[in-house]
């Protein structure tokens, strides 16, 4: 536990300079791309983006184990493989993972045949996105 508390304290502290080097508000427009699939739903059940339901909810992702969302129920097998060594988001696997969601996924199972569900993904705006999804936890 005390291992797991540290392991949180320092993602903290590597999550805040990613703050600083995206443009959340250019982050906010590249998003648009993301909000098909995705919502952004604080625990209390406020919608801050509303967005489809085909991908699981993205709020305060960054710092959550990877495929952990509860009430998701549509995570694909490579997805969840990585989640259970307990990988956790931080900003630069995500920049990564919107990048080319199927590499990521080759990547980090050492499966060339494993495939991300995400279809959508982006070449630009990466760390734009990742300030605007920090600048929404509250
Ligand atoms: C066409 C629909 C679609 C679009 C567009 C899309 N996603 Fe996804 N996303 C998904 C699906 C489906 C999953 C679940 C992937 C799986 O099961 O392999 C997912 C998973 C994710 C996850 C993993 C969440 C977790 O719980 O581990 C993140 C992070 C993510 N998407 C970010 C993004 C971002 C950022 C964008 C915009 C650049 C984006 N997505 C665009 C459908 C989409």
């Amino acid at each position: 536990m005390k291992k797991l508390f540290v392991t949180a304290a320092t993602m903290l502290a590597f999550a805040v300079p990613a703050l600083a080097d995206g443009d959340a508000e250019a982050g906010k427009k590249a998003f648009n791309l993301c909000k098909a699939c995705h919502s952004v739903v604080t625990p209390a059940g406020e919608a801050l983006v509303k967005g489809g339901k085909v991908g699981p909810n993205l709020y305060d992702v960054i710092g959550r184990q990877v495929a952990s969302m509860a009430d998701y129920t549509l995570y694909g097998e490579g997805i969840l493989a990585v989640g259970a060594t307990g990988m956790v988001w931080t900003d630069d696997e995500l920049e990564v993972y919107m990048t080319d969601p199927n590499i990521w996924i080759k990547d980090k199972t050492g499966n060339p045949d494993a495939k991300s569900k995400m279809t959508g993904k982006t070449a630009k705006n990466q760390e734009d996105i990742v300030a605007y999804l920090l600048s929404l936890v509250q």
